[in-house]
C-alpha cells in the first residue's frame, strides 16, 4: 500500500507496529510535545502529499487527545494529504446519546460532529450503539467501518470454558450476548438493570436454572464494574458457580478489578481495544483485514 502512511499518536505504537508489519506500510514521523505553558507543538516530518494518512489514535479518555488530533488532521490536509482515516478501537462519548435530564449536553452527537469535520474514514470496534443504531446517524463521514469482536470472544469462550451460560447484565448488552451465545451454542439470559447513578444500579434476575454451568457475564464495557459486581453478588447468593466477566472495552481501573475479584469473580477477560493486563482477546487482525478490504484506492 504505497499510497498510504500510518501516523501513530502517543500510546498507540503497539497497534501501529502490527499494522505496519502486516500491511507493509510506512510509519510516518511526527513530533509532538507540550510547550511549557501546556499548549501543543506538532510537526509532521514525513511527506504526506497525495497520500491516505491512517491516524492511529485510541480515543479512550478523549478530552486531552482530541485537540492535538484535530491539529494533526488539519495540518495533514494543509500539507496535501488526500484522505484521513482515523482508527480508534474504542469510540468514546457513545453513552450520553440522549438528554436524560433537561439541560444536558447530548455529547454523542456533539463529539460525532467534531470528528466528522476532519476525517474521511473511521474504523472502530463495537461502539456502544443503543438508542443511536447506526454511527452514520450522527457521524457524517464518507466511510465508517464498525468491526465486531463477537467471533473472537466466542472463540475465547470455546477454548477456555467447558460449559458456559452467557449472561447480559442489561438490555444494552443483548446484541453481544445474543451473537456470542449463538456462536458458542450456549444458553443465555438478559438481566433487567436500572441505573440510578454512576455507581448505583439495581437488577432484577430472570429465573436461571443452569447452576451446574459457568456463568459468563458479557458486556461491551466495564467501567466502574458496578453492573458486573451486582450481578456477581446475586449469582453467588443464589448458589451459582463463580462467574467469568468478559467485556470488549476495559475502561476500568485497578480498584474495579479488586472489587470484582474480591466479590468472587473467577476471571476477567477483555479485548485489547484498550490496553490492560486482562486484554487477552486480540483485535488487531480485525483492523488489518478491514484495511485490506477498503483497499484505499
Ligand atoms: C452501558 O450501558 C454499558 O453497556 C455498560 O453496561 C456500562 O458502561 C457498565 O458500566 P459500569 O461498569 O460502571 O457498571
Amino acid at each position: 500500500m504505497k499510497n498510504c502512511i500510518l501516523i501513530s499518536l502517543p500510546g498507540n505504537q503497539q497497534l501501529t507496529g502490527v499494522l505496519a508489519s502486516k500491511l507493509n506500510m510506512q510509519v510516518g514521523d511526527i513530533e509532538m510535545r507540550d510547550f511549557p505553558d501546556g499548549e501543543s507543538y506538532i510537526r509532521i516530518n514525513s511527506n504526506v502529499q497525495n497520500k491516505i494518512v491512517i491516524l492511529i489514535c485510541n480515543l479512550v479518555h478523549p478530552n486531552n487527545k482530541i485537540l492535538p488530533l484535530m491539529f494533526i488532521a488539519k495540518t495533514l490536509k494543509e500539507l496535501g494529504a488526500k484522505k484521513i482515516c482515523l482508527i480508534t478501537p474504542y469510540l468514546p462519548y457513545m453513552r450520553q446519546d440522549k438528554r436524560f435530564k433537561s439541560g444536558e449536553a447530548i455529547t454523542s452527537i456533539l463529539f460525532a460532529s467534531l470528528i466528522s469535520n476532519w476525517v474521511n474514514f473511521l474504523i472502530t470496534i463495537d461502539p456502544h450503539l443503543h438508542r443511536i443504531t447506526n454511527l452514520s446517524d450522527i457521524y457524517s463521514i464518507d466511510s465508517i467501518s464498525v468491526l465486531h469482536s463477537t467471533k473472537l470472544i466466542a472463540e475465547w469462550i470455546c477454548n477456555n470454558v467447558d460449559s458456559p451460560f452467557i449472561i447480559g447484565p442489561d438490555e444494552e448488552s443483548r446484541q453481544w450476548v445474543d451473537e456470542v451465545a449463538k456462536l458458542v451454542s450456549a444458553p443465555y439470559a438478559i438481566i433487567e438493570k436500572t441505573r440510578y447513578g454512576d455507581r448505583e444500579v439495581s437488577i432484577s434476575m430472570p429465573d436461571i436454572r443452569e447452576k451446574d454451568k459457568t456463568p459468563i457475564l458479557l458486556d461491551d464495557i466495564i467501567s466502574t464494574g458496578t453492573s458486573m459486581l451486582v450481578v456477581t453478588q446475586q449469582l453467588l447468593t443464589q448458589g451459582f458457580n463463580s462467574p467469568v466477566c468478559i467485556c470488549v472495552h476495559a475502561l476500568f481501573d485497578e480498584k474495579t478489578v479488586n472489587n470484582l475479584l474480591n466479590a468472587g469473580v473467577q476471571k476477567i477477560v477483555t479485548c485489547n481495544t484498550i490496553h490492560n493486563t486482562f486484554g487477552q482477546i486480540d483485535i488487531a487482525y480485525l483492523i488489518v483485514e478491514e484495511i485490506l478490504r477498503l483497499k484505499f484506492d
